[in-house]
């Protein structure tokens, strides 16, 4: 059995990872679900976002304690600039202990959208690729391909200083008049970060960075420091109820 772990905040790479599921064959499940059990199966893939040239906080943790023999295949999705990600994940599954044999980088459509301007419908050529491309990667990791990612310039290696500076991006969220209260941001925040008091959202020192609830806001009243780029994204390939 194969089995294809996800994290996703705005649903590329859970789109990824149904696909690599769907054609490996093998079943794919959230690395939020992880409980820590010993996971047995013939491989392992994991589908990550990268996000600032590394490994995302939740991704790097879940890799900590991922407890298994199995080979492992690293897939992530990027905006438009990986830089060394791939390498950088690469060394730090191996130093997390695991039996990582390559890691593959897919572009996506760019979700950081808050301090980048990027323009509504910009990446849909990606979004068109991304089978064929998926298909290549699914028959590598088939074929039980094993490379080490060249070392390139920019990748991050997750490390404590990096769990600690995400934690102080709460202070850079605030709600404007369009809240409801509805709390969905608070079900969805994958840290575990936000909790509604008195019909709003307050944000606490766990942040990660994802934005899933500023690009899930059903009424996007959440903001993200004062820049001006508001466009929201959700992967048109996904239904976003899959993530909740
Ligand atoms: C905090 C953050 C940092 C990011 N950093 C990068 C980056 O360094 N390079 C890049 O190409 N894309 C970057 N991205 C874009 C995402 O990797 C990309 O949109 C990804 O496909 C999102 O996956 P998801 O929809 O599954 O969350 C970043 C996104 C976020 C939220």
């Amino acid at each position: 059995m194969n089995k294809v772990f996800y994290f996703s905040a705005t649903g590329n790479s859970l789109f990824v990872a149904k696909r690599i599921a769907a054609e490996l064959p093998g079943e794919a499940e959230s690395i939020l679900n992880y409980d820590g059990e010993k996971v047995e199966a013939e491989r392992i893939v994991i589908v990550s976002p990268v996000h600032a040239f590394g490994l995302p906080v939740i991704t790097a943790e879940f890799l900590k304690k991922l407890d298994t023999e199995a080979p492992v295949w690293i897939v992530l999705t990027y905006g438009g600039a990986p830089m060394g990600a791939d390498r950088a994940a690469y060394d730090d599954a191996r130093s997390f202990g695991l039996d990582v044999r390559a890691v593959f980088t897919l572009r996506m459509v760019n979700n950081y959208t808050v301090f980048v301007p990027v323009p509504r419908g910009a990446g849909k050529g990606a979004l068109k690729k991304a089978p064929a491309r998926i298909a290549r990667i699914t028959r590598k990791i088939k074929e039980n391909a094993a490379f080490e990612p060249k070392a390139k310039k920019g990748g991050r290696r997750f490390s404590e200083e990096v769990r600690e500076s995400t934690k102080g991006n709460a202070k850079h969220y605030s709600v404007t008049e369009a809240c409801v209260g509805c709390g969905k941001c608070a079900r969805i925040c994958p840290a575990g970060n936000i909790t509604v008091k008195d019909g709003r959202p307050e944000f606490g020192e766990k942040c990660t960075g994802c934005l899933a609830c500023y690009h899930r806001c059903p009424q996007k009243a959440i903001r993200y420091g004062k820049f001006k780029f508001k466009y929201r994204y959700f992967c048109p390939l996904v239904d976003q109820q899959e993530l909740e």
